[in-house]
């Protein structure tokens, strides 16, 4: 089937290379010329692993093409789908912008009977707004029929998930439209769930929502351990057991981060809102997803005391691991909290200091490497866990900080390895280890 995907960020790519190579002819279509210039090379503008491979290999066999021009994308296509940004405005709700734009584009472009897909999580009752838009622009003698279809892609492993997803959600009101986008998704066999449009575009919600109010959850339940002595991985274990919880999204740390869950949150809150719903429950994830950010900053005064000239090695800096993505990574607000309490910062990330750059007060320092980072510091702190972290020689910490102590975010490691150790070790939700082993801090400045 001939496609276009308009949008080529991390849904928008992985969705069109993935369709070009269960065989279908995809044209993808971004404004950003600059961009459109390097992926007609084969190099892909974000890291994600195994994407620059399929781009490669899919440009070459002639079932993938670039473009930045609307017209010549939609040209042939007998199905668009939209996959650009919603961005949260100040308000918390969705920025519909781009949305309009390409649905104004479409009524204005296509030349044949068209199906358009919105991939792009939009607030219930967008896709009847676009089929609006879409109308109202309309040039040719031709029809558009419009469908919802959520993206469940996570970062950091969105080939994988594309192509072993646990459902693809199809919402249209439209028999025959359904029938279309089965074909289309037939190759992956995956489940496919059909239903109404506003009941497709609710499930995208949904379901981020209820996985960050597992991480809440979770959260609160790992700060509770903490004061009272038990230990949060445990507890998490034996909760997975029971097939009514589940094991996956109780890891404890230091909150949520990335493009999804922070702006989903807000959306679904300004969503209820605005049929006189106050959704308190939501309201409170998102609370307490705040301040479990900060919370490790909280921990390390309490054994530090004051942070001034203190040397902090930062390991991680990407929301999580895997990408080299920095949108709302718990790593902003804590260096900058950090900073701001005189701290120096030498960070290390694998892969995203470029982005960190950018973002990150100018006074952070980046290194190369592990070692580097960690020598000379007085304090290492883990927020995001690589695993190369998880599979750091412990002695690294000891032989190469001027204090062997380390704060880690992320629970890389088991307790039971820093026993004998000489590392004091602060996790989140469980017991500290070997907790002021080390000298008086202010005595060894
Ligand atoms: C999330 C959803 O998982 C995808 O299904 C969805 O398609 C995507 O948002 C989206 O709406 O586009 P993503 O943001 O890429 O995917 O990453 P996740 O793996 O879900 O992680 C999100 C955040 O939650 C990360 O900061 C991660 O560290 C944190 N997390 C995750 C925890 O703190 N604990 C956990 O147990 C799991």
């Amino acid at each position: 089937m001939k496609i276009a995907v308009v949008g080529t960020g991390y849904v928008g790519l992985v969705t069109g290379v993935c369709l070009s190579e269960i065989n279908h002819q995809v044209t993808c279509i971004d404004v950003n010329k600059e961009k459109v210039k390097q992926l007609k090379r084969g190099e892909s503008p974000i890291h994600e692993p195994g994407l620059s491979e399929l781009i490669k290999k899919n440009i070459k066999r002639e079932t993938l093409k670039f473009t930045s021009n609307h017209k010549e994308g939609f040209k042939d296509a007998e199905v668009i789908f939209i996959a650009v940004g919603t961005p949260q405005l100040d308000d918390g709700s969705a920025n519909l912008d781009y949305v309009k734009e390409v649905a104004k584009s479409i009524g204005q472009n296509i030349l044949k009977n068209t199906i358009v897909v919105t991939k792009s999580t939009v607030p219930v009752g967008t896709n009847y707004m676009i089929e609006r838009i879409i109308n109202e622009n309309i040039v040719n003698e031709v029809k558009v029929k419009v469908a919802s279809n959520p993206e469940f892609l996570r970062e950091g492993s969105a080939i994988e998930d594309t192509f072993h997803g646990d459902r693809i959600v199809i919402g249209t009101d439209d028999e025959e439209t359904a029938l279309v986008l089965e074909t289309v998704y037939k190759p992956l066999g995956l489940p496919i769930f059909k239903t109404d449009i506003y009941s497709s575009e609710m499930i995208k919600y949904a379901s981020n929502a209820f996985l960050a109010t597992k991480i809440s959850f979770i959260n609160e339940i790992s700060n509770i351990c903490e004061k009272l002595g038990a230990n949060i991985e445990d507890v998490a274990n034996g909760m997975g057991y029971d097939q009514r919880i589940g094991r996956s999204f109780l890891n404890a740390g230091i909150g949520y981060g990335g493009s999804c869950f922070p702006k989903d949150t807000h959306a679904l809150v300004q969503i209820a809102g605005g049929v006189e719903h106050n959704f308190k429950l939501l309201k409170s994830v998102i609370e307490v997803n705040n301040i479990q950010q900060k919370s490790i900053i909280k921990k390390i005064k309490s054994r530090i005391g004051n942070l001034k000239g203190i040397k902090v090695a930062i390991l991680g800096l990407a929301f999580k691991p895997n990408t080299d993505d920095m949108r709302e990574s718990a790593s902003i607000p804590i260096i900058k909290d950090l900073i701001s309490q005189g701290a120096v910062i030498k960070a290390y990330d694998p892969i995203a200091i470029n982005n960190a750059r950018a973002i990150l007060p100018e006074t952070v320092e980046y290194k190369q490497t592990l070692k580097e980072t960690l020598e000379g510091s007085e304090i290492a702190i883990i927020i995001t866990e690589w695993e190369e972290f998880k599979r750091l020689n412990l002695n690294m910490f000891k032989d190469l900080m001027k204090m062997p102590i380390l704060f880690d975010g992320r629970n890389c490691f088991d307790l039971d390895q820093f026993k004998d150790s000489n590392i004091e070790y602060f996790s989140m939700g469980r017991p500290p280890v070997n907790a002021y082993m080390s000298s008086n801090v202010k005595e060894l400045l």
